[in-house]
């Protein structure tokens, strides 16, 4: 076994004011060029790459050792520091190079299969099954600490702020977030299963029973959900509960949480208060409930417009309860071909969209996909609404609200960011209050709860409660950050008739009630404070912030698009044995 040199400084640190200093390196090493006379290397560690140099004044051995090395070999170097004579501005360390005196190879390595450049754009697998050298990249490294960052500074606040970080159960019963359970099989309790967390929801509530007082926890969570670029089978919670608050204590808190976390890690001042929009303002000028507000394209009606226009496709959709709705692409219907336009009717189609009706405005004259059917006096009308000026694009789509506005959401979205209307720099929060507190779910036919059953309606709505339920606000707030919800809450239920009451509402039993929240109920009934709080997605919020397009980027060891761990080969089969002892029998696909 090779002695281990003992560091003196991390590779990525060194410049012109360590110059004549003997340092000793641990790394691996990036790329070696041998020059006959001359061997140069880059060596890499977490901070980041040096070049060291071996030229042959060095011992004929070390020389010798130096010429074997290759791409990602681990050693350990001595030399002394000196001011490169030709400088590489691209490079951190670039005015310096090492001359190294002495070496000692740690390891040797084969040819690695990805390389070790954050530029290389092989496929996501292969990086994932080989997640060890591809979180050897600057980049990925970089991601690694930042996200420690975030925590130790989410921690520090909310310890300063009175919250105690408690951990809860891994092995629970379900919890009803929505998606669906990971199931663990208990062994000494055959036929039993035990469910893994969603989310701590029922023991954080029961700790405000317990008189903590505040309680925060960074804390794994699990969903059996369909996969995308925002969400992993397991993720990462930063969640919080409060006694004795309403709304704004909650906001207020969690508002000062954000605008250090931003300071501390980015240097960025966020200015306070958020904004703040009702749901249902989100939806009308948005057309979703996660608005990105860095641009603009916001959906307007012309319901009144067109109720009478004579066009079936507009008046059909007012006449059975939908809408007719439209963006104004301002000043770039020049960039929009009818091949583009086609495209995007396409690509509506997944909401449901039956079509994309539009109206170009151009100097003299408005073109549209319904000039024939519509006169002139409603489309100068129509142009009017969105206060069109020439070179606008307006695009309008018609049917049942929740399809117009998923459409509208999409194309507001989609065509700002074709048109680089994003800008990266900026970060736009804004809270989305007064949610609904159930949908109702056609297929199934029954209510379901907008956020989770502990949420509280709002006191002025408890009444229709009992006659129109999907009128009832609930004392929900989601945070969003540049059109990604980062995280929600609400302000709970502590009265257990009224819990018990909003279970019914989502047609559940009394069995039901009590076997599946039976033990919440009854901690209810022994003094249980006013309480409310929220969760954030931690991976959602590192993603945004280390500007990457996925969560997977900023996990160490994430799973697939099909819930797979690529490196580990997850999941796997289970033995025989195992199956016998839990008593599972598998059926074979
Ligand atoms: P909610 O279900 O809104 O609330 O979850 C909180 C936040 O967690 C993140 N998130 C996810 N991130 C990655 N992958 C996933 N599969 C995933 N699912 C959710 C989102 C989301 O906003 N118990 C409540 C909170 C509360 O009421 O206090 C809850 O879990 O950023």
């Amino acid at each position: 076994m090779a002695k281990v040199f003992k560091r003196t400084n991390m590779c990525g640190e060194l410049n012109i004011s360590h110059i004549g200093n003997t340092v000793v390196l641990n790394g691996w090493i990036q790329r070696k060029r041998n020059l006959g006379g001359l061997i140069f290397c880059d060596l890499r560690d977490k901070t980041g790459i040096v070049q060291i140099v071996f030229n042959q004044d060095v011992p004929q051995k070390l020389f010798e050792m130096a010429d074997r090395l290759k791409s990602e070999y681990v050693v350990g170097i001595k030399g002394q520091v000196k001011e490169r004579e030709s400088k590489n501005q691209q490079l951190a360390t670039g005015e310096i190079e090492i001359f190294v005196e002495d070496l000692v190879i740690y390891s040797e390595s084969e040819t690695p299969p990805i390389y070790i450049k954050d530029d290389d754009d092989v496929s996501e697998n292969l990086r994932l099954k080989y997640r060890y050298l591809d979180l050897r990249k600057n980049r990925m490294q970089k991601n690694l600490i930042f996200r420690h960052n975030m925590m130790k500074i989410t921690r520090e606040f909310f310890d300063k702020e009175g919250f105690t970080e408690i951990e809860t159960p891994m092995l629970i019963k379900p919890t009803p977030e929505g998606a669906r359970d990971y199931l663990v099989p208990s062994r000494v309790n055959q036929g039993k299963f035990y469910a893994l967390p969603q989310s701590p929801q029922m023991f954080k509530q029961i700790l405000m029973v317990s008189g903590v007082d505040r309680y925060f926890q960074i804390v794994k969570c699990f969903r059996d959900e369909d996969l995308r670029a925002d969400r992993q089978p397991e993720f990462t919670l930063i969640d919080l509960e409060m006694s004795f608050v309403d709304i704004d204590d909650v906001l207020e808190i969690q508002e000062r949480y954000l605008k250090h976390l931003f300071k501390e890690l980015m240097n960025i001042d966020i200015e306070l208060p958020l904004p703040r929009l009702s749901y249902d303002e989100a939806m009308e000028r948005y057309g979703t409930d996660k608005p990105d507000t860095r641009f603009g394209f916001e959906l307007q009606s012309i319901n009144e417009i067109v109720k009478d226009c004579g066009f079936k496709v507009f008046t059909g959709a007012i006449e059975s309860g939908g809408d007719v709705r439209g963006i104004n692409i301002n000043g770039y219907n020049d960039r929009f071909s009818r091949k583009d336009l086609d495209r995007l009717q396409e690509e509506i189609k997944v909401y449901g969209a039956k079509g994309l009706a539009w109206m170009r405005v151009e100097e003299n004259e408005i073109k549209s996909s319904f000039s024939k059917i519509i006169d002139e006096e409603t489309l100068n009308k129509i142009a009017k609404a969105f206060n069109a000026k020439a070179n606008d694009l307006i695009l309008i789509v018609a049917g049942p609200k929740k399809i117009v506005f998923d459409s509208l959401g999409f194309l507001r979205r989609e065509i700002a960011q074709r048109l680089g209307l994003i800008d990266n720099t900026k970060y736009n929060f804004l809270w989305v209050l007064d949610f609904p507190l159930f949908e109702y779910d056609e297929e199934e036919g029954k209510y379901n709860s907008m956020h989770h059953p502990f949420t509280s309606p709002k006191d002025e709505d408890i009444d229709l409660l009992d006659t129109d339920p999907l009128m009832v606000r609930a004392k929900a707030y989601d945070i969003v950050l540049n059109g990604v919800e980062l995280g929600g809450g609400s302000i709970r239920i502590h009265d257990k008739d009224l819990q018990k009451k909003i279970f019914s509402i989502l047609g559940l039993s009394d069995e039901e009630i009590e076997s599946k929240f039976g033990f919440l109920l009854e901690a209810f009934k022994y003094g249980t404070p006013p309480h409310g709080g929220l969760a954030y997605g931690l991976d959602r919020m590192a993603m945004i912030l280390c500007n990457e397009k996925s969560i997977r980027e900023v996990i160490a060891f994430p799973k697939n698009q099909a819930a797979m761990c690529m490196m580990s080969g997850a999941p796997s089969e289970a033995s025989e044995e195992l199956l016998e002892e839990l008593k599972i029998t598998t059926i074979k696909g």
